[in-house]
């Protein structure tokens, strides 16, 4: 466990990961704990501030989460946000009414006197409010520190205890000040240093690795080429280099060139003993005249299992599974509002460590996953690995929709590596979160030179997008697009029509199936 930073009290907001985002940006290590927490839990950190975050519950209901009240007492400074300022008011006997008019949006901020919450933050400016109850009677001991013209307690203050509260969001970008708050906050009253970076991470995560493994034994990981497995294969190797094995399953579903390109950096320029399974005929087999999505899936997670379990039964030894957790996926498994109802099964391979019996190992736990690119670099992994967009589990497979086979992968890799090349080419690939090609099952009649053509349609996706929860799509300039198409069509044999799509998620999801 990391120890320092901030701890997050989790109270339910929508937007407790820009919290922490925030806050790492800074240079802090934070992390997300559930609001209901024991203190002890808290403690394990040893953190040198905590943030009450904001949440929909209103204090007074029956079942609104509620801090343990210790933590109230620790002596260590606090900001409570939105609910998390309702809390404070009430645990130190103040009073919070419901009842008003919901404000939700844009307000003026002004300050009765200087305070160290504000510092360097003008009279006037626009912060985000979003809530229903609000703080009508302050604690003992606290002061105002900014109203609003609605709102009389808009901030508080106990500069003895180092207790400040917010009722709008210093996390979101329109509250304009909201950084520098924040700082004020971690840096100026928590006296917290910005000492996390991933150079850092990086020394420690070896020597946690080495501590894992200090009995004997070895770790293999499933490599998939993309980032988050890349670093884990990366770290793992630097940490325990003769005792690593890197497991690369070619489901025969990946793009142009991608089994060459993970060969050529794991195995020839960082010399891994990589395991190579080509898989190809036992997926296609399985999936052949397979259509539906979630099928599709399913087989293909059962298959990889079977085929990882099988290559792994020949390495001797094997005591640990690595995988490239990250910290998105451990704060929605830990949230009390419990993971979001599953839209597609994406965790292929869960359930693993339990059949195969073995420890888990997942060194990228803590980090976002900007934080996993950096992290990457550090490692000396390739630009073009760490910068990859991301690529699903069960690869082409559900980009081809309709049933699977070799003649429709051999057509959708090619457009999809016209258009990968064109993206990069023209300098836009960063600028999109994801893009891919989509091969659609229909026919459409076209002319080519004086022929009649009944050829295939390509659809092209490109999404911006912070996590893959949402996302919107990538406004790309028709020039673009014109020089794509006619790139596609004139190159690939059996296409004659190119659509982009102009959908957001929700309610569309990313990829096509
Ligand atoms: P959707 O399509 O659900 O995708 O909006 C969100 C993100 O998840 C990726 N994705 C998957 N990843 N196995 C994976 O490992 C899957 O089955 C899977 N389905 C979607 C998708 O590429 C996007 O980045």
């Amino acid at each position: 466990m990391i120890k320092g930073g901030v701890a997050i009290l989790d109270f339910g907001s929508q937007y407790n990961q820009l919290i922490a985002r925030r806050i790492r940006e800074m240079g802090v290590y934070c992390e997300l704990i559930p609001g209901n927490a024991p203190v002890s839990r808290i403690l394990e950190m040893s953190p040198g501030a905590i943030i009450l975050s904001g949440g929909p519950s209103s204090v007074y209901a029956e079942d609104s989460p509620q801090p343990d009240p210790a933590v109230l007492d620790l002596e260590l400074p606090i900001l409570g946000i939105c609910y998390g300022m309702q809390l404070l008011a009430l645990h130190g006997g103040g009073r919070v009414q419901g009842g008003f008019d919901r404000e939700y949006g844009p307000a003026r901020l002004f300050y009765p006197e200087a305070s160290l919450l504000f510092d360097g933050i003008e009279d006037g400016l626009q912060a985000w409010m979003s809530h229903g109850d609000r703080v009508v009677q302050m604690p003992p001991g606290y002061s105002a520190a900014a109203h609003t013209d609605s709102l009389p307690i808009a901030a508080m203050a106990d500069p003895v205890r180092l207790r400040f509260a917010v009722q709008f969001h210093p996390e979101v970008n329109h509250t304009v000040f909201g950084d520098r708050l924040l700082r004020n906050f971690v840096f100026s009253i928590g006296g917290l240093k910005p000492e996390w970076n991933m150079s850092t991470f990086r020394s420690r995560a070896i020597q946690h690795i080495r501590e894992r493994l200090s009995h004997g034994g070895r770790v293999i990981l499933g490599l998939s080429g993309g980032v988050d497995s890349s670093v884990v294969a990366a770290l793992l190797h630097e940490a325990v280099p003769d005792r690593f094995t890197p497991i690369f399953v070619d489901n025969g579903l990946l793009r142009k060139g991608e089994r060459e390109s993970v060969e050529e950096t794991f195995r020839d320029h960082f010399g891994m003993p990589l395991i190579t399974i080509d898989g190809a005929e036992e997926f296609l087999g399985e999936l052949a005249g397979v259509t539906d999505p979630e099928m599709k899936r399913k087989i293909i997670g059962r298959v990889f299992i079977e085929l990882f379990e099988k290559a792994a039964g020949r390495i001797d030894g094997v005591t640990h599974l690595a995988q490239g957790t990250l910290y998105p996926d451990v704060i929605e498994s830990i949230s009390f509002k419990g993971p979001s109802a599953t839209i597609k099964s994406h965790h292929n391979v869960g359930g693993l460590p339990e059949r195969m019996n073995l420890e888990l190992l997942e060194p990228l736990r803590e980090l976002f996953k900007d934080e996993v690119r950096e992290l990457g670099r550090e490692l000396g992994l390739p630009e073009a690995m760490v910068s990859r967009h991301p690529f699903p589990g069960p690869g082409l497979a559900v980009r081809i929709l309709g049933d699977v086979n070799r003649e429709d992968l051999h057509i959708l890799r090619q457009a999809d590596r016209i258009y990968m090349d064109y993206l990069h080419e023209s300098g836009i690939y960063d600028e999109i979160w994801q893009a891919f090609a989509v091969l659609l099952p229909v026919r459409t009649v076209g002319v080519m030179g004086d022929q009649r053509t009944y050829d295939r349609v390509i659809a092209l996706r490109a999404v911006t997008s912070t996590d893959g929860m949402t996302a919107d799509w990538y406004r790309m300039d028709l020039e673009h697009l014109a020089k794509i198409s006619s790139r596609i069509v004139n190159r690939v044999k059996g296409v004659s029509r190119i659509v982009y799509d102009v959908s957001s998620k929700p309610p569309g999801t990313i990829e096509w199936e």
